[in-house]
């Protein structure tokens, strides 16, 4: 067995025995558990007397006769204990303003801004889209929509205008709240003037509303009667706001994800279920304590910054740390610099940054880790992609001095919050692995008609039972929830679309990547035919694309495209000119962050004699391999010297 890194001697859930007893009490009484956590974590206006209701699976209930607001337990139970004057968000801008907003200021700001989206004519289960920076009004605007019993989806401030229409159409919002510019690295950046764009020509009749938070004061265009600054709209509100209590199952937010196949979907969370496990994981995983400040690095436009800024650690009552800007600026010894300075004890963050910071502590020694002091540390986290052994390590013995457990959390959209993750007091780590389900949660490994694999040999991860804080639903699409996360082969199971192996000697999960034509780019999701349409809407030059993943020392994966123009092949400068038309083309329509890193062009693609693209073969090509499967049934083999070499 390779060396395993010691857990904490003191944490909430200490011992391997108390995991265990954990895992045993799910066991018994799977539904008692989590109905014993929902009434200890959570708040609720009237008790629940149900725990899971499997009556028409795969569409589950939970708590669901349980009346709460999200935004109460988040915010108002804190002060009412006398937590009020607590510091909630330590927020740091991109140039290196701070400002803390306690408990109190933060429930003023929510109910001013929910008073203001409820005097608009913002009603319960109506749908609210939110286009913001990382800000304490970011969070804020989440937590209103929360106390009115509105239905968010947030938008990754990265993403075009054609992405934030397709979001805002799908969702059927009603309102938009936004920025004028966001503050990135040093450079403003426009949001305001996206939304205008993504709603010209009354693309998104539904909305009606566009409210805008007042960042840079940079110049943008106006709309009378549809747009509003914040500020205006909430400095003529009250700080109260009578929470509207809705039932267990009343769906929190949407968040939309790459599938496998066509447009991204709308994932549907709930408001019970998904504050249990949102509060529960940071208790348990995190070991939250009052005396800590939690940094969770993730943009609240993904899961990550739902579960770990804007609900989990504040429904704790717990004090975080808030950045606006990047790990990069002014130079890549931020992160560090910002641990220190707010004594930063439980940090969690991406492979893909940590990688980044590794290459930049190499070349620019000054922000090595090392020059920083970092003691306040205690715990590190790491999600959104596998975390490769040697930046394991790295983390480890340079960020966490040898002395912070690491938590490789392993969870998705879809899941809510963490499901296969070491726990600070009970976990021996492995480099590279997930390590243990989190108690009550029944992760394993099967095969491809739902029957249990060994451990020590690979196979498909799945969850055998529902949990609190799963997907309740596609918005709008409840068929492709089914046949997505619950195919038929597979009894019954949840399927994560993950490939896994557990290890035969502890059991410990690792993850070994997508096992469908979903790409992890950087710890960002990506369907590839989302990025092969992008491409093919370029309807002038592009005739056919098919795009791959290949691995990437950096960014965990690169996508890689195979373009079939509707002119010549080009080679040359002309070829790279072409090249950087496509990619800006794909950043118009869906973000910077869907570019590919390589476009190839071929005279075709290779392809089946029925006419089907050869995937297998396209990422032999795009690794650099040689091609080694059987092409007998290729149509045109000789297209694959031409794909082989970059242009
Ligand atoms: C991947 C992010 C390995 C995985 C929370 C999953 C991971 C997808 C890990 C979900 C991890 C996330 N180790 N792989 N610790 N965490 N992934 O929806 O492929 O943006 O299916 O949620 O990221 O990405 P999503």
């Amino acid at each position: 067995m390779s060396t395993l890194f010691p857990p904490l001697t003191q944490a909430r859930i200490q011992g391997m025995a108390a995991y265990q007893a954990l895992c045993d009490e799910a066991e018994r009484d799977y539904a008692g558990y989590w109905a014993r956590l929902g009434r200890e974590y959570i708040s609720w206006k009237q008790p629940f007397t149900k725990s899971l209701d499997d009556s028409q699976a795969p569409f589950f209930k939970w708590f669901e006769d349980g009346l709460l607001n999200v935004s109460y337990n988040c915010l108002d139970r804190h002060v009412e204990a006398g937590r009020g004057d607590r510091t909630a968000i330590i927020f740091e801008t991109d140039d290196g303003q701070v400002r803390n907003t306690s408990y109190s200021q933060l429930l003023a700001l929510t109910c001013r801004l929910a008073n203001a989206l409820k005097a608009k004519g913002v009603k319960k289960g109506d749908r609210v889209v939110i286009y913001m920076p990382m800000s304490v009004e970011g969070v804020a605007a989440m937590q209103a929509c929360a106390r009115i019993g509105a239905t968010h989806s947030v938008v990754f401030g990265g993403f075009s205008a054609q992405s934030l229409r397709d979001r805002i159409q799908d969702a059927g919002a009603v309102a938009l709240i936004t920025a004028d510019e966001q503050l990135r690295g040093g450079k403003a950046l426009p949001l305001k003037a996206i939304v205008d764009d993504a709603l010209a020509d009354g693309a998104c009749p539904t909305l009606k509303d566009v409210i805008v938070y007042k960042r840079t004061g940079g110049a943008i265009n106006w709309t009378a009667h549809r747009d509003h600054w914040l500020h205006e709209l909430t400095e003529q509100q009250p700080e109260t706001c009578e929470p509207e209590w809705v039932d267990a199952e009343h769906p929190l937010f949407l968040l939309y994800t790459s599938g496998s196949t066509g447009k991204p979907k709308g994932v549907q969370h709930s408001s019970g279920g998904y504050l249990l496990h949102a509060a529960l994981t940071t208790s348990w995983t995190f070991d939250l304590q009052d005396s800590d400040v939690f940094w969770c690095t993730a943009d609240i436009g993904w899961v990550t910054g739902h579960s770990y800024i804007a609900y989990g650690p504040l429904a704790l009552g717990g004090t975080e740390l808030v950045f606006e800007g990047v790990p990069t600026y002014p130079d890549a010894g931020r992160f560090w610099q910002m641990i220190q300075k707010h004594k930063v004890t439980v940090f969690y963050t991406a492979p893909t940054a940590i990688r980044s910071l590794i290459k930049a502590a190499e070349t620019t020694p000054a922000v090595h880790p090392k020059n920083y002091d970092l003691s306040s540390l205690r715990i590190l986290g790491s999600v959104g992609e596998p975390i490769n052994p040697a930046a394991w390590l790295w983390y480890y013995e340079n960020v966490g001095g040898s002395r912070c457990p690491i938590m490789d959390t392993w969870w998705q959209t879809e899941t809510g919050g963490h499901m296969i993750t070491p726990l600070p007091g009970v976990t021996p780590q492995l480099p590279g692995s997930c390590t243990l389900p989190f108690p009550g949660i029944q992760a394993a490994i099967v095969d491809e008609t739902g029957h249990d694999v060994p451990n020590g040999q690979g196979g498909i991860l799945v969850v055998k039972k529902p949990w609190p804080s799963m997907i309740r639903t596609i918005w709008g699409d409840p068929e492709r929830y089914k046949k997505s996360y619950f195919p038929e082969e597979l009894k019954g199971y949840y399927l994560a679309g993950d490939g896994a192996s557990r290890a035969a000697d502890t059991g410990y999960f690792t993850i070994t990547g997508r096992i469908d034509d979903v790409l992890n780019v950087s710890g960002h999701r990506m369907g590839t035919m989302e990025i092969e349409s992008a491409l093919v809407s370029h309807t002038e030059l592009v005739a056919e694309a098919a795009v791959v993943g290949r691995p990437d020392d950096l960014t965990g994966e690169a996508i890689c495209a195979f373009v079939v123009l509707k002119r010549s092949r080009p080679t040359g400068d002309e070829a790279k000119a072409i090249a950087n038309e496509l990619r800006n083309w794909v950043a118009k329509e869906i973000g910077p962050i869907a570019k590919p890193k390589e476009i190839r062009f071929g005279d075709n693609l290779p392809k089946t004699r029925s006419g089907k693209i050869m995937r297998r073969l396209l990422r032999s090509l795009a690794k650099g391999e040689a091609v080694t499967q059987d092409t007998s049934t290729l149509e045109n083999p000789a297209i694959l010297d031409q794909l082989a070499k970059a242009n």
